[in-house]
């Protein structure tokens, strides 16, 4: 993989990466129509990370359909497909890990400890193989991608890490490898997500600006039911992600919800276009 990122770039060819897990959707496939756009070639590399699931987690039945993935990548043209193999990644002896600053503690990294040192180290291991310019990130995973942004900052790491939109089903689902365990049911409680997130922009937009009232709607949106359990509702500063006391000058808010076994995640600006 390096020789071959080595080789473009003696051809003069800018690098973009877009690192996946695989199972892709259109949510994976703007960012790789991103980067197309933006650089001379494009590394995908699929590889599910055992590192970032937790005990009793997914990890075992995530779904791994490389095939089709790699015939949804062809039609795409992309340069390169990286795969590696697990013991390529982490070989016996494997010990050390980026270590998050706090806010890998906290939202996703509350719910799943060890996540983000999980993300951080194997998107490092990633960064330093590829050797790419930019890399293309989701803002479907708004914490990962703060996190991932601060660790090329905080480490000097000769990359540029470019936001994407969250790309959504039309009746707004948000994209998710994750999506395909759901049953048609759980499928529509799963709207919920995007329904709550929605009820908050229009709060936001008729004047709303507590905290505390915001993440109230979210709440609200999110009905406890059989199949739905919220996990968390926040709603902080986009750049910090601290929790804002008295009136908001511009929000984030973050769910994440048990739609049955299946946990998902989503969140949006409130003030602003969404995105
Ligand atoms: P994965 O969940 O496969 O996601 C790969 C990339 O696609 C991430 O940057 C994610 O934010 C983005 N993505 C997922 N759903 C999206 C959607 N609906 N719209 C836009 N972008 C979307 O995130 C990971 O893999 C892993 O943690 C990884 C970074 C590969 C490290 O293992």
């Amino acid at each position: 993989m390096r020789h071959w990122s080595q080789a473009r770039r003696r051809e003069g060819a800018s690098l973009g990466f877009v690192p996946t897990m695989g199972a892709l959707h259109e949510g994976h496939l703007s960012l790789v129509r991103r980067s197309r756009g933006e650089c001379g070639a494009t590394v995908v590399s699929i590889y599910v990370n055992p590192l970032q699931f937790g005990p009793g987690e997914d990890l075992e039945r995530y779904p791994r359909p490389l095939e089709r993935d790699a015939a949804l990548l062809d039609r795409e043209e992309v340069d390169a497909l990286f795969l590696p193999r697990r013991e390529e990644m982490l070989p016996p002896g494997f010990t050390t890990k980026v270590v998050p600053g706090p806010l890998g503690d906290r939202y996703e990294g509350r719910s799943r400890p060890g996540h983000f040192a999980g993300v951080l180290t194997i998107v490092a291991k990633l960064f330093a193989i590829v050797g790419p310019d930019r890399a293309y990130f989701g803002r479907k995973d708004a914490q990962q991608l703060a996190l991932v942004a601060r660790m090329a900052r905080d480490l000097d790491l000769p990359v540029e890490i470019v936001p994407c939109p969250t790309v959504r089903e039309p009746d707004g689902l948000a994209f998710s490898s994750r999506n395909a365990y759901l049953s048609p049911g759980q499928r529509t409680s799963a709207l919920c997500l995007h329904r709550a997130l929605e009820r908050a922009r229009a709060a936001w937009a008729g004047g709303e600006r507590r905290g505390a009232a915001l993440r109230e709607v979210l709440r609200q949106g999110i009905r406890a039911g059989p199949e739905v359990a919220l996990d968390y509702a926040a709603v902080v500063d986009p750049d910090t992600f601290e929790e804002g006391e008295g009136t908001l000058a511009t929000a984030l808010a973050l769910l994440a919800v048990r739609v049955g076994s299946t946990r998902l995640i989503d969140n949006s600006r409130l003030d602003s276009p969404a995105q």
